[in-house]
């Protein structure tokens, strides 16, 4: 059986509940890794205030034994602080959806009258639990040697132009950065440009990058269209809201070029395979190639704002005003936080496929064997 989660939690509710179920036994799950993802989540510029009121309390609640897990499924709870007293049931219907969310599509599907049930669900706060579940998953990566970590590509039609020839220097920039930005000057117009979006009331889209490193080859499979790993990694990342578009390596770039132009040359340099280029993001045919994986996503500006498109009320079938509640204006710095998140249960998912085990020494045993007869393979 693979690994595999489930979330529960609706946004104002009492909590957000998250079950991981197929983690080998050993492994320790430090709650300030969670923690510290959490929190980037949150703190970012451009953002409304709720995130002061959530501050994201997150326990372990089952599937750990004197600190390490044991096979069985490992329960997360993160409270939610902003609750509304009571959630938010109970109070009058609401029947004017929001263009841009699943308001209208959710009444019409499941047969309801009021849009908060599918709001309540379909908020990005349930991001905060995927976050949490992919700080799992980061952990037991660094056991193989696979980090993952994003940039700010671009706000609105700000682009960064960040040197990403070393990955330590870039993750500095980033650190220092309010939106997780490795270009400082861009950083600075991306900033003007999002308190002018707050002055004149609307949203700002962008983009992001994730780059996951020390991937080995062989995650992944060409052998079935579902097991491709560059089709996994576009899906998890489309999962996330506001997100409408993936791109993986040179992507877009390689459409109009000539097929010479877009293929990473394969040369054998020490008894090593190298890969001067790495257009393919580091996954070819549906398997990682050993090259890092770079993959970025694009997302719509956020559709809440005090300048909204029009809608209907279902009840009168009038037109209306779009109903306005305080939010956030950017979200993209966010975004590359809950990236970082779903690429690393990805990868984690695609280790444990390939390597197996019930116990994480079991699993690196056979990761370290199958190293070591790649490396053989390249030696003459
Ligand atoms: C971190 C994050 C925070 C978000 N905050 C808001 C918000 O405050 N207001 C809003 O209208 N949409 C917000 N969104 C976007 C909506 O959740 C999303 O657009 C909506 O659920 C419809 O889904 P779709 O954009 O994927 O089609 C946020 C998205 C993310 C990733």
């Amino acid at each position: 059986m693979p690994l595999r989660f489930l979330t529960a939690g609706d946004s104002h509710g009492d909590a957000l509940v998250g079950i991981i179920e197929g983690l080998p036994a050993g492994i320790p799950i430090p709650i300030r890794d969670i923690q510290r993802d959490l929190k980037r989540r949150r703190k970012t510029y451009g953002r409304s205030g709720r995130q002061r009121i959530e501050t994201d309390p997150v326990e372990i609640v089952s599937g750990m034994w004197r600190g390490r897990t044991t096979g069985a499924p490992v329960g997360i709870r993160i409270l939610n602080l902003g609750k509304a007293p009571g959630g938010k049931r109970g109070g009058a219907p609401g029947t004017v959806p929001r263009p841009g969310h699943a308001d209208l599509a959710g009444c019409l599907k499941y047969g309801l009258d009021d849009i908060q049930p599918i709001a309540e669900r379909a908020s990005a706060r349930s991001t905060a639990m995927r976050v949490a579940i992919g700080a799992v998953a980061k952990g037991v990566l660094k056991r193989f040697s696979v980090e993952i970590l994003s940039h700010v590509r671009s706000i609105g039609d700000i682009d960064a132009d960040p040197d990403t020839s070393s990955l330590d220097r870039l993750m500095s920039r980033v650190a220092r950065s309010q939106l997780y930005c490795a270009d400082a000057a861009a950083e600075r117009k991306m900033i003007g440009l999002i308190k002018t979006a707050w002055k004149e009331g609307h949203t700002l889209g962008g983009s992001i990058e994730v780059i996951a490193s020390g991937v080995p080859p062989g995650l992944g499979s060409h052998a079935h269209w579902d097991r491709k790993l560059d089709a996994r990694l576009a899906g998890a990342l489309m999962s996330i809201q506001t997100v409408k578009a993936v791109e993986i390596g040179a992507g877009l770039e390689t459409y109009k070029k000539r097929g010479i132009e877009s293929q990473d040359a394969i040369v054998l340099y020490r008894g090593k395979i190298k890969r001067p280029t790495n257009y393919a993001g580091g996954i070819e045919g549906g398997i990682s190639n050993g090259e890092n994986i770079v993959i970025r996503s694009y997302a719509k500006p956020i559709a809440t704002a005090p300048k909204q498109a029009p809608t209907i009320d279902m009840s009168t079938l009038e037109s209306r005003e779009s109903p306005y509640v305080r939010s956030d204006v950017c979200v993209i710095p966010a975004l590359g936080v809950i990236a970082e998140a779903v690429v690393a249960w990805e990868l984690l998912c695609a280790i444990l496929e390939k390597f197996g085990g019930d116990h994480i020494e079991e699993t690196q045993a056979n990761f370290i064997a199958y190293v070591k007869s790649i490396g053989k393979r390249t030696k003459r």
